[in-house]
C-alpha cells in the first residue's frame, strides 16, 4: 500500500509520482480540477503534491495566510487540512482557525482534514466546524484518492445545482419562468402597471398564468404591504356571492345571525383579484361597476355606504370583449375593468420556454419527491415541445409531477410523461421517409442542445460516434 508515513522517512508514494519521471500524458494543469493542500512540514506536502499531481492542479500552502491567499485568487473546490499549523504545529487551534476561515471564503469548499491518530475528537468537531470529511495520519495516497474522487464529484453536483438555482432565479420574474419574447412582453406590461392604481384585466387560457400575474403587479404595487384578496367569481354558489363580495348585515337574510364583511372591503388598502369575473351574474355587474365608479359599497342588509380604497385586478378565459359585444356582459363594465388588457400567451406559442420549464418544475418536485431524475431523454423533449399544451402551464406541471413519481429510470421518458408521440405527425409518407425525417429531427435537436459536442450526442441518442458519423452524411446534417 502506498503510503506516506508520519514523521516522513523520505519513502515516496506512487511510481507516476515520481518528480523526475511526471507522467508525459498527463493533462495540462488548466484543465484539472484545482485541490488545496494546507501542511506545514514540508516533506509530507511535496510528497502529497507528486501523488496526486496527475490528476489535479495541485496548490500548497504552509500555513493558514498562505491557504487563505490561495483560496482568493484560486478557487480550488476541495482542501485537505493538517490541522497542526504552525506557530504550534503539535496544537489544534490554528487547524481549527484556518478551518473556519476557510469556509467563510469558501462556503462550499471540501475540507478534508487530516489529524494525527488517536485525535478522533477533533476529527469529529472539525466535522462540527462544517469539514467535509476527517483522514488520520499516516496518510495512504490510494485511500485519500477515494476521498478526494467523492469530494470532488460532490462539489461538481453542488455548484451544478446552485448554478441551476441561479439561473432559474435569474430567468424568473416574480416566480414566472419562461424568457421567449411573448413572456417579456408581459413582464414589460407588469412593470408599467404596477406602480399606477388602474385596473387590470388578465384574459389567457386556462392555466397560463393568469393568478400569477396578478399577484405580480400587487407585489410590485405601492399596495404590496396591503392584503391581496382573491374571489373565484365562478367557483362560489349564486345565492352567497353577494354576500361574500360585499358582506352583510345581520339579519339581511335567513341564517343572517351577525354582520359580515365582504371580500371588497377585506381588500381596502390592498388589491382584489376577481377571478373568473365572466361569471358574474348581471345583478352583480351592475353593483360591482357601482362600486368600481365610486369606490363606495353597501353589504347586503344594509344602508350605509362604505368606502372602501381596493385595486381591482380581473382574470377571465373567456373573450369578455365578444361576450359584451353579445350582451352577456355588461358593456360599461368591460371598459371600466378592461383600461388595461394584459393578455396571456398559450405556453405552446411561447418560443423556447416548454424546456426550461419543464427542467425547473423537474428539478422542483424531483427534491420535492427526494427522487434522483437528471434529466428528460431527447425523445421526451421532443414530445414535450411538440404536444400542444391545452392546460397550459398547470398540465405541464401535472404531467411532470406525475413522471417523476413514475419514472424508472435517471431520465424522464415520453411513457413517464404519457404524452403521445409527436412521430404521427411523419404518418402518411412512406416509412423509409418517415424514419429519415424523424431521425433528422432527433439528431438536429440533440447537436442543438449539446452544442455540436458528437460524443454527447451519441450517448444521448444510444448510438456509436461512427454511426452517428454515418446518420448524419446519409441525412444531410451538417454540424454548425
Ligand atoms: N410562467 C410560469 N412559470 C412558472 N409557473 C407558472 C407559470 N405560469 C403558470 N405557472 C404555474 O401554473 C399554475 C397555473 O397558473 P395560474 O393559476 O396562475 O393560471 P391561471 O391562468 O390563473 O389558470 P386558470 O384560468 O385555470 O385559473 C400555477 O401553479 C402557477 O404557479
Ligand atoms: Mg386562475
Amino acid at each position: 500500500m502506498e503510503e506516506i508515513k508520519l514523521p516522513p522517512t523520505g519513502n515516496t508514494l506512487d511510481p507516476s509520482a515520481n518528480p523526475l519521471h511526471p507522467t508525459p500524458n498527463s493533462l495540462p494543469p488548466a484543465q484539472k480540477p484545482k485541490l488545496l493542500i494546507v501542511e506545514d512540514e514540508e516533506e509530507i506536502r511535496t510528497q502529497m503534491k507528486w501523488a496526486l499531481m496527475e490528476e489535479y492542479e495541485v496548490l500548497v500552502a504552509e500555513d493558514r495566510a498562505g491557504a487563505a491567499e490561495i483560496l482568493k485568487n484560486e478557487h480550488p473546490l476541495v482542501a485537505t487540512l493538517d490541522l497542526g499549523l504552525p506557530p504550534q504545529p503539535t496544537e489544534v487551534e490554528e487547524g481549527f482557525r484556518a478551518l473556519g476561515e476557510m469556509l467563510s471564503l469558501e462556503p462550499l469548499l471540501k475540507v478534508i482534514v487530516i489529524t494525527a491518530h488517536g485525535e478522533r475528537q477533533h476529527a469529529l468537531h472539525a466535522i462540527s466546524q462544517g469539514a467535509y470529511d476527517f483522514f488520520v495520519k499516516p496518510v495512504r495516497i490510494d485511500e485519500l484518492k477515494i476521498l478526494l474522487h467523492r469530494a470532488f464529484y460532490l462539489s461538481h453536483i453542488e455548484r451544478e445545482y446552485r448554478d441551476l438555482k441561479q439561473r432559474v432565479l435569474d430567468e424568473s420574474f416574480d416566480g414566472m419562468i419562461g424568457t421567449s419574447p411573448e413572456m417579456e412582453k408581459i413582464y414589460a406590461s407588469i412593470r408599467k402597471v404596477s406602480t399606477t392604481d388602474v385596473p387590470v384585466l388578465i384574459v389567457g387560457e386556462s392555466g397560463t398564468g393568469k393568478e400569477l400575474v396578478a399577484r405580480a403587479i400587487h407585489r410590485r404595487s405601492l399596495r404590496k404591504d396591503g392584503p391581496f384578496v382573491v374571489i373565484n367569481c365562478g367557483a362560489i354558489p349564486e345565492t352567497l356571492l353577494e354576500s361574500e363580495l360585499f358582506g352583510h348585515e345581520k339579519g339581511a337574510f335567513t341564517g343572517a345571525h351577525i354582520q359580515r364583511k365582504g371580500r371588497i372591503e377585506a381588500a381596502q388598502g390592498g388589491t382584489l383579484f376577481l377571478d373568473e369575473i365572466g361569471e358574474l351574474t348581471p345583478p352583480l355587474q351592475v353593483k360591482l361597476l357601482r362600486f368600481l365608479q365610486e369606490q363606495k359599497i353597501e353589504r347586503v342588509g344594509g344602508r350605509e355606504e362604505i368606502s372602501v380604497d381596493a385595486r381591482v385586478l380581473a382574470a377571465s378565459n373567456r373573450d369578455l370583449k365578444k361576450a359584451a359585444a353579445e350582451g352577456s356582459f355588461r358593456e360599461d363594465l368591460y371598459y371600466r375593468i378592461g383600461v388595461v388588457v394584459v393578455s396571456m400567451p398559450p405556453l405552446r406559442d411561447r418560443e423556447g420556454d416548454i424546456p426550461l420549464l419543464a427542467t425547473a418544475l423537474l428539478h422542483k418536485y424531483a427534491s420535492e419527491t427526494k427522487r434522483s431524475i437528471s434529466g428528460f431523454t431527447p425523445q421526451a423533449l421532443l414530445v414535450l415541445e411538440s404536444h400542444s399544451w391545452p392546460g397550459n402551464v398547470r398540465e405541464l406541471e401535472n404531467k411532470i409531477k406525475r413522471a417523476v413519481i413514475m419514472a424508472e429510470g435517471r431520465k424522464i421518458t415520453p411513457e413517464d410523461l404519457e404524452l403521445v408521440s409527436p412521430y404521427a405527425r411523419y404518418g402518411g409518407g412512406k416509412l423509409k421517409e418517415a424514419r429519415e425525417a424523424l431521425e433528422r429531427d432527433l439528431i438536429t435537436r440533440v447537436l442543438k442542445s449539446k452544442n455540436g459536442n458528437l460524443s454527447q450526442v451519441a450517448v444521448d441518442l444510444g448510438i456509436s460516434r461512427p454511426t452517428l458519423y454515418e446518420l448524419m452524411q446519409k441525412l444531410g446534417i451538417v454540424k454548425e
